[in-house]
C-alpha cells in the first residue's frame, strides 16, 4: 500500500460483474429453496453471463446472516455446488447486515495485497428456512433418550415434558446485550431524534415509488436473475415481489405501529420486510481485467467499519463510519454524485441523515465539522431495503451494484455506501467509476 492508502499500480480492485435474484418476501417465490441453492444458482448465472472462464477465478467470500440447518460454509458451497474449479479456496463472513459489504471489502484487500486477483463476492439468505429451535429442555430431553438404556427410561424421559417445552424458538432479530429487537431499536431512535410517522411514512413511499420507476424504466434489468420456482417449476420469479407500484401516502397511514403498539412510530410499511434473495459481485484485479478485454463497472476507493453502543442508537453506525470512509477516500460528501444507505427502517436512514449533518454529533467524534447535508435527488435514487427487501446477508452486493450502474448511467465518478447492523455496527464504502 501507498502512503495514502491506494493500492500498488495495477492493484486496484474492479468492480467488473455483478447479479442478483430477485428479493422476495419470506415464505413466497422462493420458500422451498435454501439459502445455499439461491447461492448456488446465482453464482452459476453470474460466472456464465460473465464469460470468465472458471479456471480464472481465485478465491469465493460469502456471506449468510441466518444460518441453514445443513450448511456451516456457506462460502466453500458456492464452490461445490456451482461449475467453479474445486481447488478456488473460499471463506464465510458475517458482518450481520453489512455481510456482503464485508466480503465485498475483504475481496477487494486479497486483490489489492495481490493474493486473489479474481474474486467472487456476496451473500444469501433464506428467512424462509430459518432454523426453528427447540428449547433447551426438549433438546436435553431428546439428548437423554438418545442414551437411554430401556423402553421405560425413555418413557420417563418424556413424561417430565410440559407442553411449554415444545415450544418451537425462531431466530430472534434481537440484540443479546439489551433484549432488544431492531423494530424496537429503531422505535427509541425516531423518539430521540424527534423523526415523526409521516416523516418516515413519506420516506417509506418514496422507496417504493423510486424502486418501481426503476423496475418500470428498466434499469434492473440486466442486475436481477429469473429464478424458475420450485417445485413444481411453472413459474418464473423475474422480479422484486415486495415493491409496490400503487402504495400512498394514505394507506401507510393506516398501518399500525408493530414494536410498540401504542405509542409508536414503525409499522410493517415504513420497515424493511423479512426477505429472501441473493446478490454476488466479481471483484478483479485492474490489471487482470485489462488483460482480459473486460471494461469495469467501477472500483472501490475507499471503506470503514465503525461500531458504537447497541444500547445508545443501535443502527446509528453509518453516522460513525462513513465520514471515515470518506477521509480514507481523500474526498467530501459534496464530492459524492451518489449516496446509497440501506433501509433499515426509515426512523433509521432519517436519524442518520440528521446525524450527518449535525454540529453537535461532529463535535462528539472529534471532528471540526459535520459531513453535511445529503441531496434528496442523490440518495437512494432507485429505491431501497424497504421497498426492495433485506435479504440480509445480500443487500450490501445489491447496494454496490445497484449504485456502480447507476453512476455508469449519470456519467458520474464516486458514490458513498452505507450500512447498519446488528451490534451497533456501521459499515461505508466510497465507489468510483474510473
Ligand atoms: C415489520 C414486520 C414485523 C412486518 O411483518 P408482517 O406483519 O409480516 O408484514 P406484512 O407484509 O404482512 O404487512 C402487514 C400489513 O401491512 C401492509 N403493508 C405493508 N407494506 C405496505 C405498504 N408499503 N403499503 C400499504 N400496505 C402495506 C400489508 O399489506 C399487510 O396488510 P394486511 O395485514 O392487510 O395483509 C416485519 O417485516 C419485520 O420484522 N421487519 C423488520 C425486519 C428487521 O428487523 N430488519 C432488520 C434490519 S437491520
Amino acid at each position: 500500500m501507498g502512503m495514502n492508502g491506494s493500492p500498488p499500480p495495477g492493484r486496484r480492485a474492479a468492480v467488473v460483474a455483478g447479479l442478483r435474484t430477485p428479493f422476495v418476501k419470506a415464505g413466497t417465490d422462493f420458500k422451498n429453496l435454501g439459502a445455499e441453492d439461491l447461492g448456488a444458482l446465482l453464482v452459476n448465472e453470474l460466472v456464465a453471463r460473465s464469460g470468465i472462464a472458471p479456471k480464472e477465478f481465485d478465491a469465493v467470500v460469502f456471506g449468510q446472516v441466518i444460518p441453514s440447518k445443513t450448511v456451516t460454509l456457506i462460502g466453500r458451497e458456492m464452490v461445490l455446488r456451482t461449475q467453479l474449479p474445486r481447488d478456488v479456496q473460499a471463506y464465510t463472513v458475517d458482518r450481520a447486515c453489512a455481510t456482503s459489504i464485508q466480503a465485498a471489502t475483504d475481496a477487494a484487500d486479497q486483490i489489492n495485497l495481490g493474493h486473489s486477483s479474481c474474486v467472487i463476492a456476496g451473500g444469501t439468505e433464506s428467512l424462509s428456512d430459518a432454523p426453528i429451535f427447540a428449547t433447551r429442555t426438549l433438546a436435553q430431553a431428546l439428548v437423554e433418550v438418545s442414551r437411554a438404556k430401556t423402553m421405560a427410561e425413555r418413557i420417563k424421559i418424556f413424561t417430565r415434558l410440559r407442553p411449554r417445552d415444545f415450544t418451537p424458538e425462531p431466530p430472534a432479530l434481537k440484540e443479546p446485550t439489551t433484549g432488544l429487537t431492531m423494530g424496537e431499536s429503531a422505535e427509541i431512535m425516531a423518539q430521540k431524534n424527534g423523526i415523526s410517522r409521516a416523516a418516515q411514512d413519506a420516506f417509506a413511499y418514496q422507496s417504493h415509488a423510486r424502486a418501481a420507476a426503476a423496475w418500470e424504466a428498466g434499469r434492473f434489468d440486466g442486475e436481477v436473475m429469473h429464478v424458475p420456482v420450485p417445485p413444481r417449476y411453472d413459474k418464473v420469479s423475474s422480479r422484486d415481489n415486495i415493491v409496490r407500484k400503487d402504495t400512498t401516502l394514505e394507506a401507510l397511514g393506516a398501518l399500525r405501529p408493530v414494536f410498540d403498539r401504542r405509542y409508536g412510530t414503525i409499522t410493517a410499511g415504513n420497515a424493511s420486510p423479512l426477505t429472501d434473495g441473493a446478490a454476488a459481485l466479481i471483484l478483479m484485479a485492474e490489471e487482470k481485467a485489462k488483460a482480459l478485454g473486460l471494461k469495469p463497472l467501477g472500483y472501490v476507493k475507499s471503506y470503514a467499519y465503525a461500531a458504537l453502543d447497541p444500547s445508545d442508537q443501535l443502527l446509528q453506525g453509518p453516522a460513525y463510519a462513513a465520514p471515515v470512509a470518506l477521509d480514507r477516500a481523500g474526498l467530501q460528501l459534496k464530492d459524492m454524485d451518489l449516496v446509497d444507505m440501506h433501509e433499515a427502517f426509515a426512523a433509521q436512514v432519517l436519524s442518520n441523515l440528521q446525524f450527518f449533518a449535525s454540529k453537535a454529533f461532529a463535535e462528539k467524534l472529534g471532528r471540526p465539522r459535520p459531513m453535511g447535508e445529503v441531496d434528496p435527488a442523490k440518495l437512494n435514487v432507485n429505491g431501497g431495503s424497504i421497498a426492495l427487501g433485506h435479504p440480509f446477508a445480500a443487500t450490501g452486493a445489491r447496494m454496490i451494484l445497484q449504485t456502480l450502474r447507476e453512476l455508469d448511467r449519470r456519467g458520474g465518478q464516486h458514490a458513498l455506501l452505507t450500512v447498519c447492523a446488528a451490534g451497533g455496527l456501521g459499515a461505508s464504502m466510497v465507489l468510483e467509476r474510473q
